[in-house]
């Protein structure tokens, strides 16, 4: 139903005027949609100043944090919240951090936003999920600042959903590996699936059909995730570059250790 749904979705961005989109919130066992007026309408909306890395500078919206927005829902300790977008971006957040943290932006006709940076045409409306924390190396995700947010869907966590991304019990706690799997969870599969795993589509599945430590030399592999326009470059080129702040070059080797473990699993 949601697939579906994202799929109508996806359909009408293009000629649906970005205030029309509403976004559909859901547990296990029920779902709401509301449109951005309904939320600006709430009780619990208020202005909230942002460190935004999108924008790349201060911001200041309307939100509603997620503790308010999510109050009504069955969400489980170890639950998380896949946050899909209409343009096939899809990350799952820790419901629990979310909540603590996360805060639903939100743009109206009477409030428009500034067009994302480097030539977006587009704003990051109408849904936007900001953080009161700036993105910074830690538990915080560049891309858990998912913009032309869709959905917010209460599941479990993305280990027992996709439970062949794991690491074996024989590698040892402090290998980077372990490191690596969560980076990449948190990142990259924002837009990536692993083996089928996963939900984002707008990048290519990074195991079939070859995982890319298979094909790139591991020092040019290291270079395209901290900036792919430094390896190549065309105009729809859509994959971001990583800052050291949002990714650090020891999170990049992780990354790239937890790719060449997966790829000798075969
Ligand atoms: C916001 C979406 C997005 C995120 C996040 C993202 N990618 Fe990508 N990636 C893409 C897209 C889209 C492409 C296809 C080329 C393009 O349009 O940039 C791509 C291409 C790639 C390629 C090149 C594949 C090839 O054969 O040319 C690799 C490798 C890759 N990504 C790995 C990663 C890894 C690892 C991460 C996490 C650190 C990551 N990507 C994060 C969207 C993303």
């Amino acid at each position: 139903m949601i697939r579906l749904l994202l799929l109508v979705l996806a359909a009408c961005a293009a000629t649906v005027p970005v205030q029309a989109q509403p976004l559909e919130i859901a547990d296990r066992t029920s779902s709401k949609t509301f449109t951005a007026a309904q939320l600006l309408a709430d009780k619990a909306a208020r202005s909230l100043e942002v460190a935004d890395p999108v924008y790349k500078r201060p911001m200041t919206y309307r939100v509603i944090a997620m503790a308010d927005l999510l109050r009504d829902l069955k969400v489980g300790r170890d639950d998380y919240v896949q946050a899909r977008a209409v343009d096939n971006f899809s990350v799952a957040i820790p419901a629990a951090l979310l909540r603590a943290d996360g805060f639903l932006a939100i743009e109206t006709a009477a409030t428009p936003w500034p067009k994302l940076p480097g030539g977006g045409t587009t704003s990051a409306g109408p849904f936007y999920i900001v953080w009161r924390r700036p993105a910074v190396g830690g538990d915080i995700s560049s891309e858990y600042w998912a913009y032309h947010l869709a959905a917010l869907t209460v599941t479990d966590s993305p280990a027992q959903r996709w439970p062949g991304l794991a690491v074996g019990a024989e590698v040892p706690a402090a290998d980077p590996v372990h490191r690596g799997l969560d980076r990449f969870v948190a990142v990259c599969m924002a837009c990536h699936r692993f083996a089928g795993a996963g939900e984002g589509t707008q990048g290519p599945d990074l195991a079939r059909p070859m995982n890319p430590v298979d094909y790139f030399q591991p020092a040019a592999l290291r270079k395209l995730l901290r900036d792919p326009r430094s390896v190549r470059d065309w105009p729809e080129q859509r994959m971001p570059a990583f800052s050291e702040e949002s990714l650090s070059d020891a999170d990049i080797n992780a990354i790239v250790a937890w790719l060449t473990y997966k790829a000798g699993k075969r």
